[in-house]
């Protein structure tokens, strides 16, 4: 007779504990700790484990061939499955892997399920494809794939949330290709606690993963996540797979950003963008100009908008232009705002400390806002010097030629410090028809040509934005006189000073 017991377990980490506990001691989050039934699964190996491990096990022990030098292992390159979306495959590392597990996980209603069936429709082209919807029926699957043009021929379609049964249609369909959507849907029956909890999603992943591991399938588990970011319910869900994908974005924009936070089988720096329409996701081939979108349609010798600046970002092996903008205003408070849209928030502190500190702006008693336009997310130290000068341009009410890109990471002393990959950088800028690139000059000189270019290396912060903003040296008109304009002289002399 199996032995049935409680336990306390955390939603957020699956932290386990014997008795109740306001506070978890593993993730320190309050109030995350829920009573669980478990039954003993020591006790009870066969049914909790069910035949499929045993199956497995047997499977194991046929294939143990014991060890060989690593110089002679086959590499099967060949045997990768292409999902049809060349970002996609990149992002995966050349393609899907058979015998490998992928977590994809994002917010509810950002398109995962579109995604994975559009995925299905080009697999299901060469290989048939086992779709199982734990939180929609066969009928709303069906009615989605209509509305995406998809006529599923080669796609099976189930409607089950009993994980048993799940890896029943696995073992018994020959498919390379299997979803299940999502993990918090499905259940183990032999684990008594709801779908959706820490051990359910455990255990219910743990039967799925053998599933496809026995047959040798690609496997993709759809997972939401919580608020906070994390994957709802336990961070252990990462470690069981081979792959996590986060597919981020937000549901009233269009945009949706792919990205591999794990990857067994590449790197974890490409990511996919994608359009989310009317027929399904897109794949964006130009991010550029969707993100710079009206800028490049400035006529030459046109200003940009005051508090306006583009950087070149870098995400694997693609660079990304974007726009930032920033407003800058008194502040109504005696704490001054500082809001970061798409941006770091800590980096952004920095750069005004040392727009203050170095330059001469007087932020102190300002509100600073600043975001990436297009709701791109980038975490690229190369985007200080941009940020910079669309906080200057703003606070000065000035502007800059819109075909300038500013790229360069700004160190404290207000010195601009050398970036990774500047030529890829400037490459796309130049592809995108800039004239101007603000660069560091410890970059120079650069080892690729770029003649439509104008290209201006810069040491301080103070020089770099004298270079770009016009008039910078000049007095203001009397009556309006921006006073930091003036403090820009001493800070520079102080600056040299101490660097001397
Ligand atoms: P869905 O794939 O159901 O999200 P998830 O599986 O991540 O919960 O996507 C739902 C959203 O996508 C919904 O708000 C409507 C939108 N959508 C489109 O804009 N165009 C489309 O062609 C489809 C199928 C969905
Ligand atoms: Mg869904």
């Amino acid at each position: 007779m199996a032995r049935s017991k409680t336990r306390w377990v955390c939603q957020e980490c699956g932290f386990q504990a014997s008795r109740f506990l306001g506070r978890c001691t593993e993730c320190e989050t309050w109030n995350s700790l829920v009573e669980e039934l478990q039954t003993d699964s020591h006790s009870v190996p066969l049914q909790a484990r069910n035949l499929l491990e045993l199956e497995l096990e047997l499977d194991l022990q046929r294939a143990d061939q014991g060890p060989v030098p690593l110089a002679d292992v086959e590499l099967d390159s060949a045997c990768r499955l292409l999902t049809g979306l060349d970002s996609v495959d990149e992002v995966l590392g050349g393609g899907l892997v058979p015998g490998s597990v992928i977590l994809l996980a994002g917010d509810p209603g950002v398109g995962k399920s579109t995604f994975l069936l559009q995925v299905a429709r080009v697999l299901s082209k060469n290989y048939s494809v086992l779709y199982v919807s734990a939180e929609e029926s066969r009928q709303q699957v069906a009615l989605r794939a209509g509305r995406l043009g998809i006529d599923g021929k080669n796609i099976l379609i189930a409607s089950e949330q009993d994980v048993s049964l799940i890896q029943k249609h696995i073992l018994s369909t020959d498919v390379k290709f299997a979803v299940v959507d999502s993990v918090q849907a499905v259940y183990l029956r032999q684990v008594s606690s709801a779908p959706g909890s820490v051990s359910q999603v455990r255990e219910s992943a743990g039967a799925l993963v053998n599933a496809a591991k026995a047959r040798g399938i690609c496997l993709v588990v759809v997972g939401h996540v919580t608020k906070d970011g994390s994957i709802a319910g336990p961070r252990v869900l990462e470690h069981m797979v081979d792959v996590v994908l986060h597919f981020e974005g937000e549901r009233h924009r269009q945009l949706r950003v792919l990205r591999a936070v794990k990857n067994r089988f590449g790197s974890t720096s490409e990511i996919a963008i994608f359009a989310m329409g009317e027929g399904g996701l897109a794949e964006i081939d130009n991010p550029s100009a969707l993100f710079l979108g009206e800028r490049l349609s400035k006529a030459e010798g046109q200003r940009a908008a005051s508090g306006t600046a583009v950087l070149a970002s870098v995400e694997g092996n693609r660079a990304l232009l974007l726009e930032v903008q920033a407003l800058v205003g008194m502040s109504s408070t005696g704490t001054p705002r500082r809001v970061a849209n798409g941006c770091d928030f800590n980096r952004l502190l920095q750069v005004i400390a040392v727009l203050e500190k170095r330059v001469g702006l007087a932020l102190a008693r300002q509100d600073v806002y600043v975001n990436i336009v297009g709701g791109f997310q980038f975490g690229d130290v190369a985007g200080d010097l941009a940020l910079s000068v669309a906080i200057a341009t703003s606070c000065l009410d000035r502007s800059v030629d819109p075909f300038l890109v500013s790229i360069g990471e700004v160190g404290l002393s207000g010195e601009i410090r050398p970036v990774s990959s500047l030529e890829r950088r400037l490459k796309e800028a130049q592809r995108m028809g800039f004239k101007k690139a603000l660069v560091p000059q410890s970059n120079l000189p650069l080892s690729g040509k770029f003649d439509a270019l104008e290209v201006i290396g810069v040491e301080y912060l103070v020089d770099a934005l004298k270079a770009v903003i016009p008039g910078l040296k000049d007095r203001p008109a009397a009556g309006a006189p921006p006073p930091t304009v003036n403090c820009l002289e001493p800070s520079k002399a102080d600056l040299l000073n101490l660097l001397s």
